[in-house]
């Protein structure tokens, strides 16, 4: 598509810009690989008809373009077809080479991460972001597959990219759970699963302060003087633990960080199965609370927060005019007692992240429930007069996942997710029992296609739809599933394994007797890989991506029986090794793209 652009620009004399966007790939080979809409093209008014302006670019068009024919035109298209040799003699041996030097770099042809970063610009991508003691629940699995791939996208592209966690640790449920473990917590219990033992002294606590409160209020009622029993009540204590912890007390503190440093290392297991890692564990309690002290009097000397009943507000209808001040609504930046809340630390830490990275884009994956917040934190910040850092931040939100609500006490954590995923596989796996023979470690794989049923069915539609969590669907060999696109994978390696040619006999392939019209399409496919790459940067859809290897994962089964590798001639054999080899390359740099671990047998 860039090729062609190119091209265009130069026999017309038109911005590039303008032609880009009004090339696309067609849907199948009798309409040509590539078609340009004339009134897709925004030029001035007045002009040439788009019927004219086919004609005359066609007439322009150089017969002798290494890759494309002459265009075909009819009515306002104009269609391009590639030259069959040319194409297959350019990309195959393209996707041989670099394919491999360039490692797991899914972006092909683009840049490789491995380079001096010198030069490079530098995106902050903020994902996960549990609440320590919390469940780890569906919108931070959501925020982690999509922030990974995000990662992923972004360094493929050249970016110097920095995760960053940003946990849940702060405020005054963890007073309450510092509480719970004195009372009733089990130190070995911690240190063995710390993330479910909180969880489960979090549900306990809570349950008995709900109950607590009640019998107070019936207490207070029946006339009772209930002052005693309210200052020692769990909230009571709860509330002055956290006092203790935001003093500074160090035995408050110690507590407090040993619950979050276990969670931590039990977080990074998961993180390791899904192929995550982050730079920074940052998170609320890390956010500085001289910062906040500024931040809050800059907003009072800018007339940005006004006082109210003691508290500080923001209102926006004051502040933005119209609708979307309105939309804004008045969220507080300051309690009564003096305590910062949510969107205060947020405020802080964008300016601290931007102090200590200066980056020039950040993106936050967290679910569109928060919308509403990171809209008022932008707005914040651009108040504050910073409006150049508020225009690099960008919110990549999503929807919701039904059908995993957690009735009280049946809470699933990922962790455990994962698990019955895999136990499913494993079932499905043993059923073939020649090929289980084959596979070496049948529980890592079942790992791994588990892992990929649940990531698959999460990045098949667009990230603001919902979705249902469909076990039986997700683990599915029909359609298109996380297991099948590894079994497409797995199948392409097995070829490969079963010829039995070094990568050096398949580079050494005469592309050219690649003639066939499955051999074509697959090769048509491959030349859209870089293309789908942009694309994806401008959607940042995982779905671009994963439509596109699915596309060829069918080309691919559907190629299989017309293009047999045992039974034909060597140089034959040899040719269609040298397809399978390039689509098996780029199938899995798309998948790795996706935070996907390709498989080579199951
Ligand atoms: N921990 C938050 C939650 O679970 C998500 C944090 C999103 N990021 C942020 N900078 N506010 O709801």
């Amino acid at each position: 598509r860039a090729h062609l652009a190119n091209v265009l620009t130069e026999v017309t004399g038109v911005d590039k810009n303008i032609i880009y966007p009004a090339l696309s790939w067609t849907q199948s080979l009798d309409k040509g690989d590539l078609v340009l809409a004339a009134p897709a093209l925004r030029l001035p008014k007045g002009g040439p008809k788009p019927d004219q302006i086919v004609q005359d670019w066609a007439a322009k068009f150089p017969e002798n373009d290494p890759l494309f024919e002459k265009p075909h035109v009819h009515s306002y298209f104009m269609s391009f077809f590639f030259k069959g040799a040319p194409l297959v003699n350019s990309i195959l041996p393209t996707i041989l080479q670099k394919g491999k030097t360039f490692g797991t770099n899914p972006s092909l042809g683009l840049k490789d991460p491995k380079e001096p970063s010198a030069g490079r610009k530098k995106i902050i991508v903020e994902f996960s972001s549990p609440n320590i003691a919390k469940p780890f629940h569906a919108g931070h699995l959501r925020s982690t597959i999509i922030g990974g791939f995000l990662g992923n996208l972004y360094e493929g592209a050249g970016w110097d990219v920095t995760r960053i966690n940003y946990l849940g640790d702060w405020g005054k449920q963890y007073g309450l759970l510092a509480l719970a473990f004195e009372k009733f917590g089990d130190e070995k219990a911690l240190e063995q699963d710390p993330i479910n033992h909180l969880f489960q002294l979090y549900v306990r606590i809570n349950t008995e302060m709900t109950e607590e409160k009640e019998q107070i209020a019936k207490r207070k009622e029946a006339g009772e003087d209930v002052t005693e029993a309210e200052a020692n009540s769990l909230d009571e204590q709860a509330r002055r633990y956290f006092k203790k912890m935001t003093d500074r007390d160090e035995k408050a503190l110690a507590m407090w960080k040993k619950f979050r440093d276990l969670s931590i290392v039990r977080y990074k297991q998961t993180y390791a199965r899904l192929n995550i890692h982050f730079d920074e564990y940052s998170g609320e309690s890390q956010v500085s609370e001289a910062d906040m002290a500024d931040i809050g009097k800059q907003l009072e000397e800018k007339k940005i927060s006004k006082e109210d009943n003691g508290a500080q507000l923001i209102d926006f209808s004051e502040l933005v005019p119209g609708k979307e001040g309105k939309r804004l609504e008045k969220p507080l930046v300051r309690k009564r007692d003096g305590t910062a809340l949510y969107l205060t630390r947020d405020i802080s830490e964008l300016l601290a992240r931007h102090a200590k990275y200066n980056f020039d884009k950040m993106i936050y994956v967290v679910a569109s429930a928060q919308d509403l917040h990171l809209k008022q934190l932008f707005k914040i910040i651009e108040l504050l007069g910073h409006k150049d850092i508020a225009d690099k931040c960008q919110h990549i939100n999503f929807g919701l996942v039904l059908g995993m609500s957690t009735r009280k006490g049946t809470v699933k954590f990922l962790d455990d997710i994962l698990r019955d995923v895999a136990d499913k596989m494993h079932e499905t796996m043993r059923k073939n029992e020649d090929k289980y023979n084959q596979v070496e470690n049948p529980d890592a794989v079942a790992d791994v296609l588990g892992i990929s049923s649940v990531m698959v069915q999460d990045m098949t539609g667009k990230r603001i739809n919902n979705y249902t969590f469909n076990m039986d669907q997700m683990t599915s060999f029909e359609g298109d599933t996380g297991p099948y696109l590894q079994y497409a994978h797995a199948r392409v390696c097995s070829i490969k394994r079963k010829a039995g040619l070094s990568d050096e006999e398949i580079a050494s392939a005469d592309f050219s007797l690649l003639t066939e019209a499955h051999a074509v399409n697959i090769v048509r496919l491959l030349a859209q890989w870089p293309d789908v790459f942009s694309n994806t940067l401008r959607t940042l859809e995982p779905t671009t991506v994963l439509a596109y290897l699915f596309k060829m994962t069918h080309a691919l089964s559907s190629s299989y029986d017309v293009l047999r590798i045992m039974g034909s001639e060597p140089a034959v054999l040899k040719a269609r090794m040298a397809l399978y080899e390039a689509a098996h390359i780029v199938l899995g740099n798309g998948m790795r793209l996706l935070g996907l671990s390709p498989v080579e047998r199951m």
